[in-house]
This record gives C-alpha cells, sequence and structure tokens, in this order.
C-alpha cells in the first residue's frame, strides 16, 4: 500500500522541470564527487523529481529530503571505481559491501561539506540518517526517508536513466523497461512516485521504441 496525497502529481517531463537556486553552493562543493557513477546525471535528475515529491507531500520537510537525495550517492567517490560495477551490480548487488561503503563516506562527505555552508549538526545529522542505509536498510523511517528513496528510482524512468542503467545491468533498453515495471515499481512507497514512474516509463518506451525493439 502506497502512501496516498490529495496534491495532484505532477507527471509532466522531468526533462521540463526548473529547480530554485538556494541549493548551488551545495551543487558547487560535490563536483568532484558528481563525476563518479554518473552521478552528474543521476543526482540532479532524482533531485527534480524529489522537489516534484515534495509537492505532492507538502508535510515533509522539503530541504531534508533536497539535501539528503543531492548528497546520497557522493560516496562512490570514494569507492574503489572496478568494484562498483564487479560488485555493486551483480550477484546480491544490494547488500555488496561497496554498498555498504558508499552510504558510509556519503555520510561523511555531507560532514565536510555541509558544515561551512551553514548547516547546523541538528540538519546535518537529519541529512545522514537517510543517507546512511537508502540503499541496504529495507525499511523507511521517516517521510522524508521514504521520498528520498522514491526520487532515488525514479530517475531511472527517464531516457537518461535506462541509457545507463541498462548498460550497467547488461540488459538491453527493452529488458531493462520490464525490468522497471515489474521490480522497481512496486518498490516505490508513495502514490505521487507511482503516478510518475508510470507516465515517464511509457513516454520513454515509447520514444525508444522498445515494443518494437524487443
Ligand atoms: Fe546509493
Ligand atoms: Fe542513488
Amino acid at each position: 500500500m502506497t502512501l496516498p496525497t490529495a496534491v495532484p502529481a505532477d507527471t509532466s517531463p522531468i526533462s521540463a522541470w526548473e529547480s530554485g537556486d538556494d541549493l548551488d553552493p551545495v551543487w558547487r562543493s560535490i563536483v568532484v564527487e558528481s563525476r563518479a557513477r554518473a552521478n552528474d546525471i543521476h543526482l540532479p535528475i532524482s533531485f527534480a523529481f524529489a522537489e516534484r515529491l515534495c509537492d505532492a507531500y507538502p508535510e515533509a520537510d522539503s530541504l531534508v529530503v533536497r539535501v539528503a537525495i543531492l548528497l546520497h550517492d557522493t560516496g562512490w567517490a570514494r569507492v574503489d571505481e572496478s568494484r562498483i560495477l564487479s560488485e555493486g551490480f551483480s550477484g546480491d548487488w544490494r547488500q555488496a559491501d561497496v554498498r555498504y561503503e558508499h552510504e558510509r563516506h556519503g555520510c561523511m562527505i555531507a560532514r565536510e561539506v555541509l558544515p561551512p555552508l551553514g548547516y547546523d549538526p541538528a540538519f546535518i545529522a537529519r541529512v545522514t540518517d537517510i543517507i546512511d542505509g537508502h540503499d541496504t536498510r529495507p525499511d523507511s523511517r521517516s517521510l522524508e526517508d521514504s521520498l528520498v528513496r522514491d526520487a532515488d528510482r525514479l530517475w531511472r524512468f527517464t531516457p537518461a536513466g535506462i541509457a545507463l542503467a541498462s548498460g550497467w545491468f547488461r540488459l538491453t533498453p527493452a529488458e531493462y523497461c520490464r525490468r522497471l515495471r515489474s521490480e522497481i515499481i512496486p518498490e516505490l512507497l508513495t502514490e505521487a512516485a507511482v503516478q510518475m514512474a508510470d507516465a515517464e516509463l511509457s513516454r520513454s518506451e515509447s520514444l525508444l521504441k522498445t515494443g518494437q525493439l524487443s
């Protein structure tokens, strides 16, 4: 059962989304970390979905959600690049050691970059509570945690997400789209995210001609 909302979800193409610029100093502080594992594509697209989800769930603390999604995967930059693909995407990839390592490093990066930008320890703790375990902990602990988890998945439904992730998992785009529908949509925690995923995936499948290229 997904979390319902009375606010209509914005399911228009995410490429049309325009974010505010209040977190530009945080973006500028993670340029190096953005170069790992396509974070410079994943983080901005998931950030855009996170902002839409916050609009659909106005009771959430949107600053916590936005900063947590912005930083959540920066820890990949401190994990050995070759192990990301060898351990992070095969076998029991959700429980691979590199997954725990990127979460721990992500928390450390949050504790490095946020204090000089004026964020206080209580706020930073709320952010790191979400980053820690975002891939490896099975349960969400708060509304903010749920919105980050859903935004983390939603980028995959875009053509850019399908292009990158299908290669990581060694699947064709059509095979990957089928996996998104059968495995990832059921993992989503909020009703708004399900609506966004469904709309974005239908557009991507049509654009990429996955019906014909199967
Ligand atoms: Fe992650
Ligand atoms: Fe992620």
